[in-house]
């Protein structure tokens, strides 16, 4: 697991946790994270040389050799997608419908729009709270079951029971989170995690 830590990071990572932040606010504080955490998620992308021509004379540079899809976990994982949009422009999102059921904590898939023939790009599957991993596991699962292979899962909150259970199925998956929270609650919900994050982003409390 990757802890990024940077001091935006964590101070807007304590504006998305507390209650009192408005539904706008705590949409605009998780798009400046995830533009935050672009960075490091994407850090060793694979390029390929290009030359461009400046008004002077010929320069060597890169481009992206296989554009990153974005995979953002309903709803949630959606308030993460302007962020990495910012970053890489025009990006694929590909969606993935699931929630948790209240009961069983098991996740149900009910959407998948896996794009067509781009297995061997590279694939962020985002979804800000990583809980039980039983959702992210699910996810992965099906990217693999579609072909994806180069897979990193971003999450904004983590439970350490969360990670464990995601890395010992997925130890290919580099996972990266903003914090690591102490436990989950009876209800399998983090804490002091930040309540609801789809909730909290749509104003459905
Ligand atoms: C939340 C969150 C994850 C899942 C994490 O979704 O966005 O997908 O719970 O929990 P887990 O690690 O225990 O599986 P939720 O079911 O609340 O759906 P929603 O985003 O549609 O509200
Ligand atoms: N899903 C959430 O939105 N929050 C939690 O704390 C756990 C799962």
């Amino acid at each position: 697991m990757v802890l990024v830590d940077h001091p935006l990071v964590r101070v807007h990572i304590t504006q998305i946790r507390d209650k009192a932040t408005s539904v706008d606010a705590f949409r605009a504080h998780l798009t400046a994270m995830a533009r935050l955490m672009a960075y490091p998620v994407l850090a060793d992308l694979p390029t390929e040389a290009v030359t461009v021509s400046t008004p002077m004379a010929d320069a060597e540079g890169v481009r992206l050799a296989r554009e990153p899809i974005l995979v953002p976990v309903l709803r949630a994982g959606l308030g993460l997608v302007e962020g990495f949009r910012d970053v890489i422009p025009g990006a694929v999102v590909s969606h993935l419908g699931m929630y948790r059921d209240h009961q069983t904590l098991k996740p149900v898939r009910y959407y998948s729009n896996f794009p067509v023939e781009r297995q061997a790009h590279p694939f962020i599957l985002l979804d800000p709270m990583l809980a039980t991993g039983g959702s992210a596991i699910d996810a992965l699962d099906y990217l693999k079951s579609e072909g994806a292979r180069d897979i990193r899962l971003v999450s904004i909150i983590a439970a350490p029971e969360g990670v464990r259970r995601v890395e010992a199925k997925h130890p290919d998956v580099p996972i990266f989170t903003a914090a690591l929270d102490l436990r989950l609650d009876e209800n399998g919900y983090i804490i002091p995690g930040l309540g609801d994050a789809g909730d909290r982003q749509f104003g459905t409390l």
